[in-house]
């Protein structure tokens, strides 16, 4: 059985993940900060799918939560076949006026965490000649709104880079780009989303399954849904005063 390294997976987009994985027969190590809703997803993916489930409660803030993930992702016994990168978490106001303590948590857990994760992953596939990194960035990343869409910018980059570098030995590696989806990352971070239009939400299993979908055709970037991958395709395209103009305007 192919397994796979899920971070974030007791909720919204990693909830979809090991769900659809375990579904497709992976057997999986899920990794979140709270040990008994972890053990809850684990109970079930077992008894729906029979597939084999390690539970690894770690905070990637932490030097020891990326240790322990890192370690899993080395494993010679239990091997992991596929990264995925997708805990993340925000919180409100901008640079400049917000706590950066907090700036530095973010930082932490978006930036400096999926790139222990992948350092680890792509050293042991190198190894053994194969495997796969999928990135959860946001397609925040192609304009400029402060330092989550920063931080989402800076994975793309690394993540396309990575998926040239390590295709010779088998690796691919992709940043995964959603436009806003349903889960609990706004309620979690107190936002406002009242003013988001309806047309613009997107439904977790949907981009999942665009991700893996594009994960099997090799694309180094996903835009889930034809809405998000024009108004992505415009925002690299437009000039970047006016994408940032533009940005600037909304929520
Ligand atoms: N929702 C959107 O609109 C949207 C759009 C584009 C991109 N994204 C990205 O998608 C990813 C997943 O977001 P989501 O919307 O699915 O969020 P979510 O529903 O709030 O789930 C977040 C998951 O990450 C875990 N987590 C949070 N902080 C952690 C930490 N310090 N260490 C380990 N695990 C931690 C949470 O579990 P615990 O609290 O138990 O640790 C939970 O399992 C994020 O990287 C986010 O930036 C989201």
């Amino acid at each position: 059985m192919p397994r796979a390294l899920v971070t974030g997976a007791t909720a919204g987009i990693g909830h979809c993940f090991v769900t659809e994985l375990a579904a497709r027969g992976h057997d999986l190590v899920i990794v979140a900060r709270d040990t008994s809703r972890l053990e809850s997803v684990a109970a079930e993916l077992r008894e729906r799918h029979g597939v084999d489930v390690d539970v690894l409660t770690a905070d990637l803030t932490t030097a020891d939560g990326l240790a322990a993930a890192a370690g899993a992702l080395t494993s010679t016994s239990r091997p992991v076949d596929l990264l995925v990168n997708n805990a993340g978490s925000s919180f409100p106001g901008w640079f400049g006026t917000t706590d950066v303590a907090d700036e530095d948590d973010q930082l932490d857990l978006l930036v400096r965490a999926p790139m222990h994760l992948m350092d680890a992953a792509l050293k042991a596939m190198s190894g053994r000649h194969g495997g796969a990194v999928i990135n959860v960035a946001s397609v925040a990343a192609f304009t400029p709104r402060g330092t989550y869409s920063a931080h989402k910018a800076w994975l793309v980059n690394l993540s396309q880079w990575a998926h040239l570098q390590y295709a010779d030995v088998g690796i691919t590696v992709q940043a995964l780009c959603p436009g806003f989806v349903r889960t609990e990352f706004h309620q979690r971070m107190g936002a406002d989303i009242s003013g988001i239009p309806r047309w613009m939400w997107l439904k977790a299993p949907k981009v999942v399954k665009a991700s893996l979908k594009d994960l099997e055709r090799g694309r180094a970037i996903s835009i889930p849904s034809v809405r998000y991958k024009i108004l992505a395709t415009l925002s690299r395209l437009a000039p970047a005063g006016f994408v940032a103009r533009v940005a600037k305007r909304g929520r």
